[in-house]
């Protein structure tokens, strides 16, 4: 059998920086574990708009779609800006997702113990915090049409449309009580069912999918501002999160911020299952490409490995090896060596990015 394969694609900022700490990693699992993957690798976003004139050429489009999972870095960087539109980075990002029909982004917001402090919560609020958000991501108000600017009576009118379809809403709460059964049993879906026909579709269609097919599984809906405001006063009564493209895009980063920093959080894409049986996938960071601090090594790896961990979890079944890398980065934080995003004023020398990932790769060592 051939090795499963991976098309990596740094993209922009500190994308291709983080992302060296994670090829080192995939190769560990190569010499140490047996774990062998064919990697390529692409240009995304602003990396491949220099080169080509937008920010993902057809080929790499294609590639995508035929390799068992993909691994992005971060794309954008102020160099791109005044770009027109059609060719942000953030264009090569969507048509990712879009194409590969990638409608589950699975977004831990889990709180390492070593961290607790970092948090700008008190930290009884957030230490052992371990919730999940389920955000659709591939309709919504990012794809509905009619979307643009217009002129309507001698004034520009700029349009997005908010549209879900049923099998939209339910094919996303299906992955999120999937989710819900192997974590804590519960689930909590936010829309804006109070003023909003799409939120009461979408809480009409979780409550038929949950009585159809997962009535063990305790569900709960929320309104979408209450469930920002809930998630930053007792962020622990949450376990799965279910939510749209939009909301998915505010309450996430909302979450992230909970356990520290966002230079922590990894995410999952998934669609449906190709041929192999393995789920459509794509791995990201949570976090963006960092512009501030690209090129100086100073970026926090532990997203982008992290993300290779859910790689492992979610499109290769190796939920061992996942927990092994896991851990190796908790064991990481907890003995003291961070990057300057997770350090105090006082608190000494901060760890490079190259640094950080030695000391995974150590940890895993330790872990054999
Ligand atoms: C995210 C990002 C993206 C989004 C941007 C980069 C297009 O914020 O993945 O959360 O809005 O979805
Ligand atoms: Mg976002």
């Amino acid at each position: 059998m051939s090795n499963p394969s991976l098309l990596i694609l740094a993209g922009d900022g500190i994308g291709p920086e983080v992302m060296t700490e994670v090829q080192r990693i995939i190769a560990w699992y190569g010499d140490k574990r047996g774990l062998n993957f064919d990697v390529s690798e692409d240009l995304v976003g602003g990396a491949a708009y220099d080169a080509h004139g937008v920010p993902l050429h057809d080929d790499t489009m294609a590639k995508a779609q035929e390799v068992d999972a993909v691994l992005l870095g971060a794309v954008g960087g102020p160099a791109y800006d005044d770009l027109d539109f059609s060719v942000k980075p953030e264009r090569g990002l969507l048509r990712l997702r879009k194409e590969m029909d990638l409608f589950a982004n699975l977004r831990p917001a889990q709180c390492f113990d070593a961290l607790a402090d970092f948090s700008s919560l008190k930290k009884d609020i957030v230490a052992g915090l371990d919730i999940m958000i389920v955000r659709e991501l591939t309709s919504g108000s990012y794809f509905g049409e009619p979307r643009g600017i217009f002129t309507e009576n001698n004034e520009r009118v700029g349009i997005n449309t908010q549209r879900y379809t049923e099998s939209e809403i339910d094919r996303v709460a299906r992955a999120a009580f999937e989710l819900a059964r192997k974590r804590g049993g519960k689930l909590c879906s936010m829309e804006k069912a109070n003023v909003m026909e799409s939120g009461i579709l979408w809480r009409d269609v979780v409550t038929e999918v949950h009585a159809a097919d997962y009535s063990d599984i305790e569900l709960s809906h929320m309104y979408a501002d209450n469930g920002a405001m809930q998630l930053v006063r007792a962020p622990k009564q949450f376990d799965v999160i279910l939510t749209d493209n939009l909301f998915g895009d505010l309450l996430s980063d909302c979450a992230a911020m909970l356990t520290g920093s966002l230079g922590m959080l990894p995410s999952a894409s998934l669609g449906a299952p190709m041929e192999n049986g393995r789920p459509k996938a794509m791995y990201e960071p949570v976090h963006g490409s960092a512009p501030d601090i690209s090129g100086q090594g100073k970026a926090n790896p532990c997203a982008c490995i992290l993300s290779f961990a859910m790689a492992l979890r979610y499109s290769f079944d190796q939920g061992a090896e996942a927990d092994r890398l896991e851990a190796a980065v908790e064991s990481v934080l907890a003995s003291g060596v961070r990057t300057a995003d997770l350090m105090q004023a006082d608190g000494g020398t901060p760890a490079s990015t190259t640094e950080m990932g030695d000391a995974v790769i150590a940890a895993l060592d330790a872990s054999l």
